[in-house]
């Protein structure tokens, strides 16, 4: 179990040389079921964006593609994670749109009421205190702006559960405890997407 468990915890903060070939993996790995979130955002016309764990940079990538004339903000904990996002968004940084920065999303230092979409990618397993974490993101989201979850997990599925039991740290949540912590949070209203045939989710809120 050795190398496989430190392999696999990188996913909650990568370091070093094995959290390297995890970004790297994940960046490629969740190409497909963030693409299946991103299509769930359709009235969204966002010109700031917040990319939530962002990892390996991939997804904020993909939204500053979706959206040509937004700005996107990308945050993560994980030292490696900023370097490796900064080095797959390099010319987006350079031309203006996309800021990378370390921090956490239990107490985000990001400004308050500007950003009119949020987004968090296979991460929120790893943030302590959901509801507190929520309550952040709703703070720097603008009145009636979006909060879109994307998770590889439903919280019942096999595959994650084992992982839950792996990786310290990680709790694979339901749906229903999603929207519970949202509504706690003070979001308005929640609606959910589970995937047809996999056990992957789609939340949206909108605050
Ligand atoms: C499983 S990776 C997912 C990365 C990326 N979103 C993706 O889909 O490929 C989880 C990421 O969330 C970050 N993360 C976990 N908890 C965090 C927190 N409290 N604040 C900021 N980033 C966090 C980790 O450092 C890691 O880069």
């Amino acid at each position: 179990m050795g190398l496989f468990k430190d392999y696999v915890s990188q996913t909650r903060k990568p370091e070093g040389v094995l959290g390297k070939m995890m970004l790297n993996g994940m960046n490629s790995g969740h190409a497909k079921m963030a693409d299946w979130g991103l299509m769930h955002l359709k009235r969204t016309r966002p010109e700031m964006i917040a990319e939530l764990g962002c990892g390996g940079g991939r997804n904020a990538g993909a939204l500053l593609e979706k959206y040509p004339s937004a700005k996107v903000t990308e945050l993560d904990y994980s030292e490696l994670s900023v370097e490796t996002a900064k080095e797959y968004n390099k010319a987006m940084i350079e031309a203006g749109r996309c800021t990378v920065i370390q921090g956490d999303v239990s107490a985000l230092t990001l400004e308050n009421n500007i950003y009119d979409l949020a987004t968090a990618f296979e991460t929120i397993y790893f943030w302590k205190d959901l509801e507190k974490c929520f309550a952040q993101v709703a703070g720097i989201l603008k009145e009636g702006a979006v909060f879109m979850i994307v998770n590889e997990s439903d919280g019942t599925d096999k595959t994650s559960l084992k992982f839950e039991k792996i990786i310290e740290g990680m709790k694979c949540y339901t749906a229903d405890e999603i929207e519970r912590a949202l509504k706690a949070a003070g979001f308005s209203s929640v609606k959910t997407d589970h995937h047809p045939s996999k056990p992957w989710l789609c939340v949206l809120a909108k605050k």
